[in-house]
């Protein structure tokens, strides 16, 4: 049988040269998260599917197209888990709170705050920016409703985009969208403002009309733009409450100078948020993949799973869209070092000797890599270049019977022989540059 080798499509090889990238983007958001006191919580990648249709909403393009459902291979078994179906996480927030209240975290001191870094799965129409297997990156701050808090998770998230160098390529758009009381009320008014246009909107907006009015803001379709630009504005339609909550929101983010725009029509793809909701867009990009991270409140979503009613804000980035903008505008990242030993080895003994010195390093926290199936002394010194390795150590067949060990700095290209039992320190010193 011939073997397709091909990965499957809108998912992504992170190689080996990559991974310097992603690296950079990892301990930025570890920084960050840490100092603010957020702890690491990681989630199954397979959950019930109910989670998500529950919390992201029937009639949102993740529930109705975008979820992997899971089978099993042989169900000659019935499982527990077989009576409810189950999905590919299409991200994190839902399996975050299941794993909140599932874990008795309202008993711990509030606001929990809560991060996650890992893969999602969504069923798109892959092309630059947008993939079937991502990564994101998850903040979430559960049980506190003050404005304050909204603020502070966007500064977090603007400190990583800055740390990153990403600063001047972003734009923070924002906006309400209203509670429990008053999101009814602006999806009213949305629809009857509509209602005139139905015979002329999109076939996807006739949809949204009827599923999720408020989603009728995101069509990009020319002809319902325009009636998009006429419609009820949702700021004008928020409660008093709501209204009081969202200009804190703005009067703290100039406080503290994080410049942003308001973008009254942004309503976000999920159906679980309430009050403010905000995107980390690309500035260059107005395409669909432009957004490299978004998020908001979810005040009522914990309630709604039966939870005590418990406010919430999140968000999320994705991470290979990052990537594509630091690459994009070519930030040196430091190449991954080489390992800091290769050790070459000419002969069973020496072969012998190598495995030996390989666990001694390891030990003493010193790289060390060698080709055990390299027999020339001439493959080996080209591997160990290829590989940047600060020193080589070659044992032939000589140095194997007397113990001893040619130390090889790859920088100067000097080299000695020395005693193996001197090796440790004689090496040390070299990586330490004393
Ligand atoms: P989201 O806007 O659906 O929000 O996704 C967050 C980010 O994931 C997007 O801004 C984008 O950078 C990235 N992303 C989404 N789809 C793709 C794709 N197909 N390929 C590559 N990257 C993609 C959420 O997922 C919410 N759970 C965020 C949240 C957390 N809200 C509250 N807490």
């Amino acid at each position: 049988m011939k073997f397709k080798i091909q990965k499957p499509r809108g998912t992504k090889d992170i190689l080996p040269e990559e991974q310097k990238f992603w690296q950079y983007i990892f301990d930025k958001i570890e920084k960050y998260a840490k100092s603010y006191n957020f702890n690491r919580l990681e989630t199954p990648i397979i959950e019930f599917k109910d989670l998500f249709t529950h919390s992201i909403g029937e009639g949102t393009d993740i529930v109705e197209k975008e979820m992997y459902e899971v089978s099993r291979f042989n169900k000659t078994l019935i499982e527990e888990d077989d009576k409810d179906q189950m999905v590919l996480r299409p991200e994190y927030t839902a399996g975050i709170i299941r794993a909140y209240i599932e874990n008795g975290m309202q008993s711990l001191p509030q606001p929990v705050k809560l991060f996650s870094c890992g893969p999602v799965f969504r069923y798109d129409r892959p092309q630059k920016g947008r993939y079937r297997q991502f990564w994101q990156f998850n903040l979430e701050i559960i049980s506190d409703a003050s404005p304050l808090t909204d603020t502070l998770l966007i500064l977090l998230i603007w400190q990583i985009f800055q740390d990153l160098g990403l600063k001047e390529d972003i734009v923070i758009d924002i906006n309400s969208i209203g509670c429990k009381a008053c999101k009814p009320k602006i999806k009213k008014k949305i629809t009857e403002y509509y209602k005139k246009y139905l015979d002329i909107v999109c076939d996807s907006c006739k949809k949204r009309f009827v599923t999720n009015p408020l989603r009728l803001f995101d069509c990009k379709e020319e002809k319902c733009q325009k009636i998009i630009a006429g419609a009820p504005q949702i700021i004008d339609n928020l409660c008093s409450d709501c209204k009081k909550h969202f200009t804190q929101v703005l009067e703290y983010l100039d406080e503290l100078n994080i410049p942003y725009d308001l973008n009254l029509k942004l309503v976000r793809g999920l159906d679980y948020y309430t009050r403010t909701t905000f995107e980390f867009r690309d500035l260059k990009d107005s395409g669909r993949q432009s957004s490299l991270g978004g998020g908001g409140r979810y005040d009522n979503l914990i309630e709604s799973y039966g939870g005590r009613s418990t406010p919430a804000i999140g968000f999320a980035g994705g991470i290979e869209r990052i990537v594509e903008k630091i690459k994009e505008k070519n930030l040196k990242i430091s190449d991954q070092k080489g390992p800091d030993v290769y050790i070459i080895q000419i002969g069973e003994k020496a072969k012998r000797k190598a495995l030996i010195l390989l666990k001694s390093m390891g030990e003493k926290g010193i790289t060390a890599t060698c080709s055990f199936g390299k027999e020339s002394l001439k493959a080996q010194l080209k591997e160990a270049n290829k590989l940047k390795s600060r020193i080589s150590l070659i044992i032939g067949q000589r140095e194997a019977l007397d113990n001893s060990v040619i130390i090889k700095d790859m920088e100067d290209a000097t080299q000695e022989t020395i005693d193996i039992k001197d090796l440790e320190n004689i090496l040390l010193k070299k990586l330490r540059n004393e």
